[in-house]
């Protein structure tokens, strides 16, 4: 976790905008504002206007009329060492109810509101957001967490026929999502520092257009990558900024695991992130989820997300945010979102509790981490058969299985069988059309790594990985030699 963070929050820089509307896909320019929503903003800041405009039902309908949220109490130290003690640890009540004086009056949060989320909670998103990272000229818009904000990206940017660029190893679920619309993938080469600016370089000079236009969107997971575990280094970064200038490449950053970053990192780090990485960003959608997300997890349905786009992409992500998922969007995953909202509200963490939670998580973690990387070395490393180094950031291990060509979908079913799952590689393998696969240099080569996670109990880690290590030597060492 970077100690750099509580310093004072960093001023925001503001940036000469660049037109980026080149960009945008069919389906985006299409997009019609919504008419009403032109009158409905004639009516702010008039609070005495009488509507019969809008069919917004009336909150005495509403079947709940109180909702009451348990969160953390940041007093502490560390909260979530507190927090993890349960029942009888330190705690506030923040109120949801339809009397007008509460904090998260239920009026506003079950209402229609406009795509980019409810005021408030945007607000808060925006302040944190601002906090730490000194993104200039950005506005943040809510969504239903990272793989939504992202899903809702790739529709505004992707054509049918497009081509976009990934990690050759990325979170599949994620990857997955412009197939549907006729994107494809090409993964570019990663090794232990994640993505190689100089084969980023090569892809797009050697770009054949036959395979259609060259690709104009870069999906990059900054800090602890799932599921390499990979983290950009400062260096790497600023290169693969200047690959994008040059080839006029938007770089979409998904950080969830921004937060979980831990502070034995070798080098310079890009901790918190400079002007450079800022502007790199077409969009972050996760500066405020990134940090809740692992916390919130437990709630899954209470999960707001945060994109921040640049001009002139901002007035299309609100709309194409009401447009697609509207519904869900009125669910109000940000109630507890306002749980740290900032100081001078009532009742909530304020930005620097906030921060106390982000880096006592940030410890939990590393600690975790440290118990895996403990069982790693005593349970499965003294066999020989795999290796595995710690990530930087994030909650995921990498772990290399020594062998070239080997059958892993057997390994794969020999850790069933002894009662382990891990992720194999080729899950995580970026699609690409087999027509354009490198024939000298196949994915297939490198999907001998499977990937496990720190992120859950001492107890399955050190289980799962004495069955690792069992089950890679009777997967190497057959009984019978
Ligand atoms: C890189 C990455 N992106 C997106 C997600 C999904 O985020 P969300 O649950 O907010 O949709 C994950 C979750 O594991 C992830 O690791």
């Amino acid at each position: 976790m970077p100690s750099a963070i509580l310093s004072s929050p960093p001023s925001i820089a503001m940036s000469t905008p660049v037109d980026l509307s080149h960009h945008l896909s069919t389906e985006a320019r299409r997009r019609k504002p919504n008419p009403m929503k032109a009158i409905w903003k004639l009516t702010r800041g008039r609070p005495n206007m009488v509507s019969l405009a809008n069919g917004d039902p009336h909150y005495s309908l509403y079947p709940i009329r109180k909702i009451e949220y348990e969160v953390a109490s940041v007093k502490e130290e560390d909260p979530v060492g507190s927090w993890r003690q349960g029942l009888g640890s330190p705690s506030l009540t923040i109120t949801s109810s339809t009397s007008k004086s509460c904090v998260v009056p239920l009026q506003a949060g079950l209402a229609y509101t406009h795509g980019a989320g409810l005021p408030e909670a945007q607000r808060v998103v925006t302040e944190i957001t601002n906090f730490y990272h000194n993104a200039p000229d950005h506005v943040c818009t809510l969504t239903l967490g990272n793989s939504d904000g992202i899903a809702k990206i790739f529709r505004l940017l992707g054509e049918p026929g497009d081509t976009f660029l990934a990690d050759e190893f990325a979170f599949s679920s994620v990857t997955n999502t412009p197939l549907a619309h006729g994107v494809s993938w090409a993964g570019i080469r990663m090794d232990e520092g994640g993505l190689i600016p100089s084969e980023l370089e090569r892809v797009l000079a050697t770009w054949d257009p036959a395979r259609g236009r060259r690709p104009h969107v870069l999906y990059l997971v900054p800090c602890g990558q799932n599921p390499t575990g990979s983290t950009l280094s400062l260096a790497r970064r600023t290169a693969i900024y200047a690959i994008a200038q040059r080839f006029d490449l938007l770089i979409v950053e998904d950080d969830p695991y921004y937060f979980l970053q831990y502070d034995d990192a070798p080098g310079p780090r890009p901790t918190r992130p400079s002007a450079s990485r800022a502007r790199c960003s077409a969009w972050t959608p996760t500066a405020a989820s990134s940090a809740s997300t692992p916390s919130l997890r437990s709630s899954r349905p209470a999960r707001a997300s945060a994109g921040s786009p640049p001009r002139p992409l901002r007035r299309r992500a609100p709309r194409a945010h009401r447009r697609l998922h509207d519904a869900p969007a009125r669910l109000r995953p940000d109630a507890p979102r306002r749980a740290p909202r900032p100081p001078g509200d009532r009742g909530g963490w304020g930005v620097r509790g906030f921060d106390r939670w982000v880096r006592s998580l940030g410890a939990e973690y590393r600690r975790r981490r440290a118990v895996f990387l403990a069982a790693f070395a005593r349970e499965v490393a003294p066999g020989g058969w795999a290796s595995a180094g710690p990530p930087e950031a994030g909650m995921f291990v990498w772990i290399r299985v020594h062998v070239a060509r080997h059958p892993r979908f057997e390994l794969f079913e020999r850790c069933l069988d002894g009662g382990l799952v891990v992720m194999p590689a080729s899950v995580f393998a970026v699609p690409e059309d087999p027509k354009w696969d490198s024939v000298e240099d196949p994915i297939e080569d490198r999907v001998n790594y499977v990937r496990a996670t720190f992120a859950g109990t001492e107890e399955a880690m050190e289980q799962g990985l004495a069955i690792l290590g069992r089950v890679l030597q009777e997967f190497f060492v057959p009984e019978e030699q």
